[in-house]
């Protein structure tokens, strides 16, 4: 049942073109986008004026990419705020505010509470969920299901990766509701959705060396990540990863705070996992990056860098180059978010521990 594999977790990463794949699947149907259910009418999601994102852990880190998609593509201002923190504020609520809420598990109860205090306010909500008929979706106007299937292992890695992609759906619905993409551009971002799925294999066929370089690095007493832009989430959801599937001490950091703090704890040899944005995006982003790197070099750090096939500019800078396929910008995170998962996943192996069931760790917390 583990096909194959030691723990459920690394089959569910294997899976993971297909979590994507089937999470796609139906729902670009004559043209348009469609949610599963949708109880609420295209009037009402048209006067959507303010999207409220809201869930835990990495489904969080979900939501956080969901922003840059959905302000880029709608022109919507989106928040993305934890549910614990989003159900015990007073937050500006009213009938035309979106609340999206991120579930796998869909019983999560700070989500739940989360979606309650919204619904008091009248606002409409939306739910991203892996559990059909689970609490959340059942309360929600409007569902969106990601097909990742039942995921076992503790730690979320195929749930992750639909999730971003039904949050790119969400984005496009929102879009087309309110015309401000024409649905041709709706179809050219769906037809470029749909390419992800082949290059995410692209990806797991090529992660050897991340293994090699999880093994060698997993006696490290702390390791960094570093992104900008949406290489940002990713970066919180490899430290996530790397804090509970293998106990070590792991942080996410925005590259441009690096100024502002944390390039204070740079030190010989202390690794440093960098994400890279696509040399043929936005070039800010991309010399950014670079600058920083080289900063971090200097002092000292072991830089790892996850980067796009051919990006020949960053390779003087990465002591370990993870090359990446190229991909649209704000879909490159369904990739580099991978080769993280794998690193995670064996150096908790490597310090022996029991992937699918970390210490203190419940597949679904529904206490606070
Ligand atoms: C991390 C992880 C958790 C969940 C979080 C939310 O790998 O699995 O952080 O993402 O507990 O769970 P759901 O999505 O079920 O609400």
């Amino acid at each position: 049942e583990k096909g194959g594999h030691d723990y459920f977790m690394l089959k569910e990463i294997q899976e993971q073109p297909t979590a994507v794949a089937d999470t796609l699947l139906g729902h670009f149907t004559g043209g348009k986008i469609v949610l599963d259910e949708q109880r609420l009418s295209d009037q009402e999601l048209r006067d959507v004026d303010k999207v409220f994102v809201v869930a835990c852990g990495s489904a969080y880190h979900s939501g956080l990419l969901a922003k840059y998609a959905i302000e880029h593509w709608t022109r919507l201002p989106v928040e993305v705020e934890l549910a614990s923190e989003f159900r015990y504020r007073d937050p500006v609520l009213d009938r035309s505010t979106l609340v999206v809420a991120i579930s796998q598990s869909g019983e999560t109860a700070d989500t739940l509470e989360a979606v309650r205090h919204a619904k008091e306010q009248k606002a409409r909500v939306l739910a991203v969920c892996n559990t059909n008929g689970a609490q959340i979706p059942r309360e929600a106007d409007a569902v969106l299901y990601t097909r990742a299937g039942p995921e076992i292992g503790v730690a979320s890695t195929k749930a992750f990766l639909a999730q971003v992609t039904a949050n790119f759906l969400v984005g496009l619905a929102l879009a087309q509701a309110r015309g401000t993409k024409y649905p041709d551009e709706v179809a050219r971002e769906y037809a470029d959705l749909e390419a992800m799925p082949a290059l995410v294999e692209r990806v797991l066929e090529s992660v050897e060396p991340v293994r090699a370089l999880a093994r060698e690095l997993a006696s490290s007493p702390t390791v960094l990540f570093l992104g900008r832009h949406v290489g940002y989430p990713v970066a919180l959801e490899g430290a996530l990863k790397l804090k509970e599937l293998a106990y070590m001490h792991a942080e996410g950091f925005a590259a441009g705070e690096l100024k502002h703090g944390p390039i204070a704890l740079i030190e010989d040899g202390l690794p440093v996992i960098v994400v890279m944005p696509s040399p043929k995006g936005r070039a800010v982003l991309h010399s950014k990056l670079l600058s920083n790197i080289r900063e971090i070099q200097a002092r000292g750090a072991r830089t790892v860098v996850i980067a796009e096939e051919g990006d020949e500019a960053v390779r003087p800078f990465a002591d370990h180059l993870i090359e990446i396929p190229a991909a649209p910008t704000l879909f490159q995170p369904l990739l580099s978010t991978v080769p993280l998962q794998v690193f995670a996943a064996e150096v908790a192996q490597t310090r022996g521990y029991d992937v699918d069931k970390p210490r203190n760790l419940a597949k679904s917390v529904t206490v606070e």
